[in-house]
């Protein structure tokens, strides 16, 4: 299935792991609905792992766990489906999943047929336990050609955690998002080596087949499954440039905390219609990497947007105030063409410029971004 757009909505692996059940999906496609993310562009609502049985039936089938999920997957995507949002579940290209659960090695067409009879919208295909000899890309490639043959649409979401050079095969191997990184947890470090890491990389992402950075941490303050305790956690000026960047790298956004119970700090940087166009722009070119200091703890973007427009970003990857200053002539811009770049901040609202020669960025404070909206003017 074509994936125009990075898909987003909400995925219960962060904050949830394995203690998920249908009351908890169906509050969550509520809250969905009346925190107003549905409206502001979030539609799937995904089960990660630990769903089903230790075992598959008699029948050869997965069988989700009737303690989690006694009135069966239908319903529960029946429910989803008539509030106007998309049904994601989770399967394995190995023999079991990551947590126990058995893969779809070897059942990849009847998995995917019963995936399509659940009204299921969205795979996501983790990669543990796939036996030694077994070839990667041909295990992707086999549940791509599953779901298609059973002529629903169904985003193929693959999850080997950026490994075998994956951005290489993946788009010819029929998925529609792939993650580009290994697991994320709720830490400023790992954001900033996620974004860090994808710096040569997402040349590769675009319409069809979108890098995957993993899902947001935005709003768990350590709370859950990836990394809570004592060493995780952000503060919101943290997770503001994590959801800035990757809006600017349009990675697919998926909700990791509990959207049931949101501070409206959270709930208003998720719905940040300013990131949100961003991170949906239809031209969906990856940010050009102009500007900053050689050991990458500050870097200047420069973003390609449609409607004749572009994004500038700057962010302080480091622990100590920044400054930062640019040349645009690193981007092609010199200073006899006439034109310069009108920018507006698009968290403040300040607008400056036009700038032809050089711009030098305010102080950002550490773990801080700066986002601006850009047009080209005469001078
Ligand atoms: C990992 C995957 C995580 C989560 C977990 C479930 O491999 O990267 O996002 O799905 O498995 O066990």
């Amino acid at each position: 299935m074509l994936t125009r757009r990075p898909p987003l909505g909400w995925n219960s692996w962060n904050t949830f792991g394995e203690n998920i059940s249908e009351d908890l999906i169906r509050e969550t496609a509520d809250a969905m609905v009346s925190t107003g993310l549905r409206d502001a562009g979030y539609e799937y609502v995904v089960i990660d792992d630990c769903w089903s049985l230790r075992r598959r039936g008699a029948d050869g089938k997965i069988t989700p766990d009737p303690k989690k999920f006694p009135s069966g997957m239908r319903a529960l995507a029946d429910y989803i489906h008539a509030r106007g949002l998309k049904f994601g579940m989770y399967s394995d290209a190995g023999t079991k999943t990551c947590a126990g659960y058995p893969g779809s090695f070897e059942h990849e067409f009847t998995d995917a047929e019963t995936f399509a009879e659940w009204g299921v919208d969205y795979l996501k295909y983790d990669f543990c336990n796939k036996p030694y000899l077994q070839n990667g890309p041909i295990l992707y490639n086999r549940m791509a050609m599953a779901l298609k043959s059973t002529g629903r649409d169904i985003v193929l979401s693959a999850c080997n955690w950026g490994s075998d050079n994956v951005e290489r095969w993946i788009r010819s191997h029929g998925a529609g998002i792939y993650r580009s990184t290994g697991d994320i947890w709720d830490s400023f470090v790992s954001i900033r080596d996620i974004a860090r890491s994808q710096m040569d990389k997402i040349a590769y992402s675009g319409p069809g087949c979108y890098n995957d950075m993993d899902m947001l941490v935005c709003g768990m303050y350590s709370r859950g499954n990836v990394g809570g305790g004592e060493r995780g956690g952000c503060t919101d000026l943290e997770y503001r440039t994590h959801f800035a960047l990757w809006c600017l790298y349009q990675s697919p956004l998926m909700i990791g905390c509990d959207i049931r119970n949101l501070n409206e700090a959270t709930l208003s940087l998720l719905k940040n219609r300013e990131l949100l166009a961003i991170d949906q722009d239809e031209e969906a070119r990856p940010p050009i990497f102009f500007c900053g200091n050689s050991e990458s703890n500050v870097v200047g973007m420069f973003k390609h947007l449609s409607g004749g427009e572009y994004a500038f970003a700057f962010v302080n990857y480091s622990d100590r105030d920044a400054g930062l200053s640019c040349e645009l002539f690193d981007i092609g811009l010199s200073s006899q063409a006439g034109y310069g770049f009108a920018l507006r901040d698009i968290f403040t609202g300040e607008e400056s410029g036009p700038f032809s020669d050089y711009f030098n960025v305010p102080r950002l404070a550490p773990h801080d971004i700066r986002v601006y909206r850009a047009k080209l003017v005469k001078m």
